[in-house]
């Protein structure tokens, strides 16, 4: 995993209003993309899932996931959770790709994406926002 020195100071900002994305890379033949996200504390996505395959990694910082199913009564249900530390790499692929990254450390966190599509075209990897009750407590 490269550190963030490979990015510009702007592509590194934490911006106050919300994590910020950045395209850094779109395969002509749209085979893949490379996005980076910029999260500062607390900050973090909706509940959403992914129109392709994702592989990322940590390369600042620490990003906690919360991973969900969706259940025939149409709540959400935890089934989940993983703590990213800078240098971790991981990876989804639909369908059950239910999840919300967070940044829950102190610091300014930041990861690389590669998503197996072409983000310029698509304008995002998310399929769909999920803004449905959850199942309070943890699996077992
Ligand atoms: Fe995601």
């Amino acid at each position: 995993m490269p550190g963030p020195e490979i990015l510009t100071a702007e592509q590194r900002y934490g911006d106050p209003a919300g994590y910020r994305c950045h395209l850094l890379h779109a395969e002509p033949d749209g085979a893949f993309s490379v996005v980076t996200m910029v999260w500062r504390p607390g900050q973090a996505t909706p509940i959403h899932d992914h129109v392709t395959w994702c592989v990322f990694g940590v390369i600042q910082g620490t990003e906690n996931e919360e991973r969900y199913t969706l259940r025939d009564d149409g709540w959400l249900k935890q089934a989940g959770t993983a703590v990213n530390a800078t240098g971790d790499v991981t990876g989804l692929a639909p369908p059950g790709d239910i999840h919300r990254v967070r940044n829950a450390g102190p610091q300014t966190a930041i990861s690389l994406h590669i998503y197996g599509t072409d983000i310029s075209r698509m304008g995002s990897s998310v399929r769909r926002i999920y803004d449905l009750p959850i199942l309070a407590g943890l699996p077992g």
